[in-house]
């Protein structure tokens, strides 16, 4: 089925299972070159987004890893409200280790700003950013984002953990908002 409807919006496919398995592949084999082979990484999803993402991810992944998420928002419909709300923090010991946030889609930057925020303080031995998808054209801040999986026009999409008013995270290919 090439085209959608979510409540009151129509969405046509725009990125089918293939090339999403493709991009968090070849994600999780740029990350397994990064990471000292003695080391176990902490890859933290945010929810509620990166879920479908995160769970592919780590099956790619072939080392030892441990799995954390936090939870942030700052989306209702398909404008960004600009804010960030903390909802759930992260309760490890993060001195000293390797954390890898996995995002779903970096759009304004406001997510990440936040993240970058939260484990500032964590004394971390670093800090990487890996998102399957990327706005370029939106995207304001001056913040590293170290791997990137498919770089999109500034378009809404929904399906493969996105939604829209809650709606599209169960679908497996990428679908966009038409105009
Ligand atoms: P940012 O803070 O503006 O970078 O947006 C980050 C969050 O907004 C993402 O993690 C998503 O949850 C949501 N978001 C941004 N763009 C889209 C989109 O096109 N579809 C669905 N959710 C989106
Ligand atoms: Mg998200």
């Amino acid at each position: 089925m090439n085209t959608i409807k979510l409540n009151d919006k129509h969405f046509e496919l725009f990125i089918t299972k293939d090339k999403i398995e493709k991009a968090v592949k070849n994600i999780a084999k740029q990350i397994e070159n990064d990471i000292d082979k003695d080391e176990v990484p902490i890859f933290m999803g945010v929810l509620n987004g990166s879920f479908m993402f995160v769970a592919d991810f780590v099956r790619e992944y072939s080392y030892n890893c441990h799995l954390s998420f936090v939870k942030l928002t700052s989306y209702q419909g398909t404008n960004s409200t600009g804010k960030v709300r903390k909802l759930v923090g992260v309760n490890e010991n993060l001195k000293g280790k390797t954390v890898v946030i996995l995002e779903d889609i970096i759009d304004t930057g406001n997510t990440l700003e936040e993240i970058y925020n939260i484990f500032k303080n964590e004394d971390l031995k670093q800090l990487k950013v890996a998102t399957l998808f990327f706005k370029p054209d939106v995207f304001k801040k001056d913040l590293a984002i170290d791997y990137i999986g498919i770089p999109i026009e500034d378009k809404f999409i929904v399906g493969y953990g996105l939604d829209y008013d809650g709606l599209g995270r169960n679908l497996p290919n990428i679908y966009q908002l038409k105009k």
